[in-house]
């Protein structure tokens, strides 16, 4: 097992590209199966949840090869229509592969998707989409779903990002048009529609609550670069925040960042977007100010998955600030391990009241999910002394080299076996 040692105190300083999005890349590949050849992505993170499919593409049939940031997956030859349980228990985004392969194969035989403990987090509106394309699902010991997908509409209760992705790979792959209404409108879905398109399929409205798709096109193979990782973007200026300095970001659209910047400028950072970079000072001399409610909300709201790594900056602060996760239920589990290292927190349910403290001390702590890790790092940053953080391979599943990162910008963490 290794671990990661952070000493705090040291400003970050420099500039960094951030590296391609694991919420773009998975469900790119799962489209993969839907392509006509084969398909070369780029800008393609090295994590352990992109590894977890391509196995999954694997076991389905297909050739999956990594090298650096490129992908390459020939679907020529997947004839599998089965995920085993423990590809299923890997993460949830496993799920994403239910309404391609459907719509290739006819068949699909899943388990139910593990990842991050959030919380309670149902598949109902997934199957709901399909149901709505007119496969049958049969929910025994797993789940079972037969039958070749045609347009239908696809009402989502809520707007579900997996969801939403999931419709649009089946609708891609069904004969006729499908209308899915209340989509979720995440950047990535952006991100998907343009890689569909750019295999021959006809998707339109990503961005919007309506998206709009032609299926039953042939699709060819073809090249895509996957977009930055806002949410990595988002850790890096929390961390910046945290530990003071500037810093300098390129490879996101700040656009898709826009309520995180907004949220660490109204705490006192200066804040700088460009098309192409963002960049973030804060002088180590003069506190943090707690900010009015942080209300996670889905896209174009503040994101649930920056939630976290803004918590981490804001425990050093003068004043209160209150935050609002509406997103998942359990979602505070950095919590204690902040207060571990002296932050002043109290939660109920889905509320935490963040009181600001003078500052954090280095302690032990541990990561129990993807970006409360990435939240932990930030905090240690802006800590007096070391702090030893265990539980990476939650942070390995979304953040490549968090330590590598963290090191360019001048900070002074390592990894260690433990
Ligand atoms: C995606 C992101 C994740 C992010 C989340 C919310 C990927 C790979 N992951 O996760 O990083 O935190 O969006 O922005 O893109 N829900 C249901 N039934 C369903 C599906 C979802 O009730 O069938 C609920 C969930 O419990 C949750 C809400 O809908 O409360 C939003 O979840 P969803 O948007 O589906 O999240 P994911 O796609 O899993």
């Amino acid at each position: 097992m290794s671990v990661m040692y952070l000493r705090g105190g040291r400003p970050l300083e420099g500039e960094l590209t951030v590296h391609g999005a694991k919420n773009s890349v998975l469900p790119i590949l799962a489209a993969c199966l839907l392509a006509g050849g084969p398909v070369t992505l780029s800008n393609c993170p090295k994590l352990t949840d992109v590894t977890t499919a391509l196995d999954i593409l694997r076991r389905l049939g297909c050739k999956a090869e990594q090298e650096g940031h490129r992908i390459v997956v020939d679907p020529t030859g997947a004839e599998g229509n089965a995920i085993s349980e423990k590809q299923m228990q890997a993460m949830r985004s496993s799920i994403i592969f239910l309404g391609p392969l459907l719509a290739r194969m006819g068949e699909a035989h899943l388990t139910y998707p593990g990842g991050c403990e959030l919380g309670p987090r149902p598949i109902d509106l997934h199957l709901a989409a399909i149901r709505a394309m007119g496969c049958g699902i049969t929910e025994d010991h797993g789940i079972h779903c037969a039958g070749r997908p045609a347009g239908g509409e696809v009402y989502l209760s809520i707007p579900s990002v997996g969801a939403t992705e999931n419709a649009m790979l089946c609708a891609v792959g069904a004969s006729g048009v499908t209308t899915i209404s209340n989509a979720a409108r995440e950047p990535e879905i952006g991100d998907l529609q343009s890689f569909l398109n750019s295999l021959g399929a006809r998707v339109r409205g990503a961005g919007s609550s309506t998206i709009t798709v032609e299926g039953g096109r042939p699709l060819s193979g073809g090249e895509f670069h996957i977009m930055g990782d806002r949410i990595v973007a988002a850790t890096l200026l929390s961390a910046a925040a945290a530990a003071g300095g500037r810093v300098r970001l390129s490879g996101v659209d700040w656009r898709h960042l826009a309520t995180v910047l907004s949220v660490l400028h109204q705490a006192g950072c200066r804040v700088e977007s460009r098309l192409e970079h963002v960049e973030l000072e804060r002088d180590r001399a003069i506190a943090l100010r707690g900010v009015p409610t942080v209300r996670t909300a889905p896209y174009p709201g503040f994101p649930t998955d920056a939630q976290a790594p803004v918590m981490a900056a804001l425990a050093v602060s003068q004043g209160c600030t209150l935050f609002v996760e509406t997103m998942f239920d359990s979602r505070y589990r950095h919590v204690p391990e902040l207060i571990r290292m002296g932050a002043d927190i109290t939660t109920e349910g889905r509320v935490a009241l963040v009181r600001g403290v003078e500052r954090l001390h280095g302690a032990k702590v541990e990561a129990h999910d993807l970006r409360g890790g990435g939240a932990l790092a930030a905090a240690a940053l802006g800590a007096e002394g070391v702090t030893v953080l265990s539980g990476l391979s939650h942070i390995d599943r979304g953040y490549e080299g968090l330590e590598t990162m963290l090191q360019c910008l001048g900070a002074d963490v390592e990894r260690r076996e433990a």
